[in-house]
Order: structure tokens, then sequence, then C-alpha cells
């Protein structure tokens, strides 16, 4: 099975529901090493709990994003990571880290992307007055927030929308769509065919997630 790392910076939401579809059977993947670059960051416990071993890489502690960069590879290489989920992870890397990794490392954002890159996501969706916003799992490219993109799902924007409110919904298919692009992976349906990523079977991988039956 593909010996996938995380990279987290804060709560973890993303990477329990990673643990959660790995735990259910429905994520054929080992999940072999969490690291966080803030000490204290709460998906570190989830982590734990889980049994996987984590670590704390502190980028505040080296000069520069190359050394910093290079500690994360050495716990990388340390776990035998084969494939990298970003899950959260607040800081921006290199292009010559994302070239390493190239077709190996995915992201999750919460926009429909290529709207709204960057933070603030659901502020932004709400003030310019679309109707649908949502979050995207992609490849990642050295730009950030670009990159093909493997799975989408949309929420619609409601009148009495918060960015809060908003958020919360948009999480939820969040832990929807970001265990179900990295399965495609695993069961290898996601092939990068230039800037577009062609899934085998993706109209019944979609519905079974996004309308599971009963
Ligand atoms: C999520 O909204 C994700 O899309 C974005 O950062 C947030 C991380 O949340 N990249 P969590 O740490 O996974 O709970």
């Amino acid at each position: 099975m593909m010996r996938v790392g995380v990279l987290i910076s804060g709560r973890g939401s993303n990477l329990q529901s990673l643990i959660d579809a790995r735990d259910a059977g429905s994520l054929p993947v080992e999940l072999v090493s969490v690291i966080s670059n803030v000490a204290g960051a709460p998906g570190l416990e989830r982590a734990k709990a889980a049994g996987i071993t984590s670590n704390v890489v502190d980028h505040k502690k080296f000069d520069g994003r190359a050394p910093f960069e290079d500690a994360l590879s050495a716990a990388l290489l340390d776990a035998d990571v084969e494939f990298l989920c970003l899950a959260g992870f607040m800081r921006l890397l290199t292009d010559g880290f994302v070239n390493k990794w190239q077709d190996r490392l995915i992201n999750i954002h919460p926009s429909l992307l290529p709207a709204f890159k960057g933070l603030d996501t659901h502020a932004r969706a709400i003030e310019a007055g679309v109707r649908f916003a949502g979050c995207t799992v992609h490849f990642v490219r050295p730009t950030m927030d670009e990159g093909p993109i493997i799975v989408q799902a949309a929420v619609p924007i409601l009148s009495g929308d918060t960015p809060a409110s908003l958020g919360e919904r948009v999480l939820a298919e969040e832990h929807k769509i970001y265990p179900l692009a990295l399965r495609l992976i695993a069961e290898e349906r996601a092939t990068v065919d230039g800037a577009r990523v062609i899934i085998d079977g993706a109209d019944a991988a979609m519905e079974a997630v996004i309308n599971p039956p009963g």
C-alpha cells in the first residue's frame, strides 16, 4: 500500500477525515507520518490517537525556507513517505521541493479553484456575490493554489451566510472529497494529463460520495 505523509499546521480536521476513511476501510493507504510546522497543533493529537508517527518541524527554528525543507525532507525520508498530502499546511513550499514531489503531492483548498486562491476564501466569495462556494483537491504545482484538479464539491451560498456558516458547510464537503481524491490516486484511477486529471470511473465515484446510497 502507498505510504502517505500528511503535513499540517493546525486543527487537522482534514487529517481526521483521512484517518476515519482509512479506519472505515475506504482508503487503501498507509498513513505513516504526520508533520506539523507548528508545535502544539491540535492535529498532532489526532495523529497520536490514531497511532501515526508525528513530528514537529518548526519553520521558526530554521534560517530560511531551504533548511526548513531539508529538515522536512529528512523526516519524510525517515518515514519512507511515498506520497504527500497538505492538509491545512500554512507554509509556502519552494519550487525545488514541489518539483521533487511532482504528481506525488496534493492539497485541499476551500474554494472552487481557480476562483479565490489564497486566504479568506469564504468572506471573499460572499463579498463577490457568487452563488456557489466549495472546495478543491488538486495536485500541487509551484504557483500557489494552482495545479491539476482531482475532485471538487460545491455548496450553495445562502442569503444569511457568514464566512463561518459557509465555511462549516464547505468543511463538511472537504471531509468527503479529500479521502475520495486520495483513494482515486491510491487505486491508480487518477492520471495527470497536462493541466487536467483524467479519472477512471469519475462520475460513479463522485456520486457515491456526494450522494451516498441510503
Ligand atoms: C481547510 O479549510 C483547508 O481547506 C485549508 O485549511 C483548512 C484546514 O483545516 N487548506 P483543518 O486543519 O484540516 O481542520
